[in-house]
This record gives structure tokens, C-alpha cells and sequence, in this order.
């Protein structure tokens, strides 16, 4: 399963990217105000560190507007993949990217059938919102086993982009599903790194190795 992490934070992009984590980033509006910064100045440097896919989304609402949009934000980078809301411009969008071969992840997706069609619109990604369906009361994993099992019997292009992502168990349950990316928030990547035990185990092991060192001081690793 690939790893993005849904983030403009160019910080925590270098740190996990440094650690070798990183197949991609998915951004959104939401996430580059939260930076607060210059938007270009982010999708530019983003573009740069990262080598696979980084998605950026339009804003406009109607199909010209994205096709502009799109076309501008692919010159940050080919690896540059336009994301589209899930509303039929967007699918129109998706449609004339697609045939251009330019790739598309369609977002915003909440239900199997936004998302057969939007893989039928020749997306590269499509984005199901598990934890907001979460939030409402509904299983959002269901719905990636949905599009999962829906997926598998045809032979689209498009991969299962989990987002919306909040929290380790919900990366479990999307690997054993077979989901085929999921996008992750710094702080939930940082959970997954930890686990007390290995905290423990390394701070015994080093205090150890401080008491063994008493008596050989010249000893080195
Ligand atoms: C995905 O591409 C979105 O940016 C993101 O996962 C939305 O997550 P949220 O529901 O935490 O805002």
C-alpha cells in the first residue's frame, strides 16, 4: 500500500520524506490556508522534494475554470495530479484531463457510485472521505470495501485513495482491505511510528549499555 501524507506542512513533508515513507502528498484548500504561507511558494517546494504524485486542487466549480486551473498548477511539475471535486464538471474536467494524459484524482467521494463513475470518467485517484463518513454515523470502511470489491471486477485504472484518514486503525483496516493508497495526516504517521514498548526496550538497552561502559570505559560500537 502507498503512503501520502495529506499535508502542505513542507516541515513534516522533509521529515518523512527523509525517512523514505513518503509515495506522494495529497493537498486540499483546507489544508495550504491552514499553512497560512504563500500557496505557490507550498506548491512549488512541495513539487520539488517530492518525487511522486502530488495532488493540488482547483477551486473553480465550473468545467472551463478547472480545465485552467488544472492546466496551471500541472506547470509546477509532471508529477502534478489535478484534483477535482466529485460534481459532474468535475467528471468533465476528469474526462478531458484523463484524455490528454493528465492524471486526475476526484475528491470528495462518499458513496460506491460516485466513485464507479468517477473511475469510469478515467480518474487516477478517487478520494472516499472515510473519516467524515465516521463522523456522521456511517462506516467509512465499508465503503472502501464497497469500492474495493466493485473495483475488482472490472479493469479500471483508478486507485482506491483512502483519505480522510483519522487514526492507525483506520490504516490496518484500509491495507487489509487492499486499498491501494492511504493519505495520512503528519500526527497520525507519527502514531504509527511509536509504540511504548519499543520506548521501554530502548531505554533499558541504553541504560545497560551505560553500566557495562563503567567498567570498560574504552569500549566503543
Ligand atoms: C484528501 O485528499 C483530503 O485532503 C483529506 O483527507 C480530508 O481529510 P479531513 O476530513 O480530515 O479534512
Amino acid at each position: 500500500m502507498k503512503i501520502f501524507l495529506d499535508t502542505a506542512n513542507l516541515e513534516s513533508i522533509k521529515k518523512f520524506n527523509d525517512m523514505g515513507l513518503l509515495d506522494g502528498i495529497t493537498t486540499n484548500p483546507s489544508l495550504m490556508s491552514k499553512e497560512g504561507g504563500n500557496p505557490k511558494n507550498a506548491m512549488e517546494e512541495i513539487t520539488k522534494i517530492i518525487q511522486g504524485d502530488v495532488s493540488l486542487e482547483v477551486v473553480s466549480t465550473e468545467y472551463s475554470g478547472m480545465m485552467e486551473e488544472g492546466k496551471r498548477l500541472r506547470e509546477y511539475g509532471d508529477n502534478v495530479v489535478v484534483k477535482v471535486p466529485m460534481t459532474p464538471d468535475g467528471l468533465k474536467a476528469c474526462k478531458s484531463f484523463s484524455s490528454q494524459g493528465i492524471p486526475v484524482n476526484v475528491t470528495l467521494i462518499f458513496s460506491a457510485n460516485q466513485a464507479l463513475l468517477a473511475a469510469k470518467s478515467g480518474a487516477k485517484y478517487v478520494s472516499p472521505f472515510i473519516g467524515r463518513l465516521d463522523d456522521i454515523g456511517q462506516d467509512g470502511m465499508n465503503l472502501i470495501k464497497e469500492i474495493k470489491e466493485i473495483f475488482s471486477n472490472y479493469t479500471f485504472n483508478t486507485q482506491i485513495l483512502v483519505a480522510s484518514v483519522r487514526h492507525p486503525l483506520h490504516v490496518i483496516d484500509a491495507a487489509k482491505i487492499g486499498a491501494d493508497v492511504v493519505t495520512l495526516p503528519p500526527g497520525v504517521l507519527d502514531k504509527m511510528l511509536q509504540h511504548p514498548l519499543t520506548k521501554i526496550g530502548l531505554d533499558n538497552f541504553l541504560a545497560d549499555w551505560e553500566k557495562l561502559k563503567q567498567k570498560n570505559p574504552d569500549t566503543k560500537i
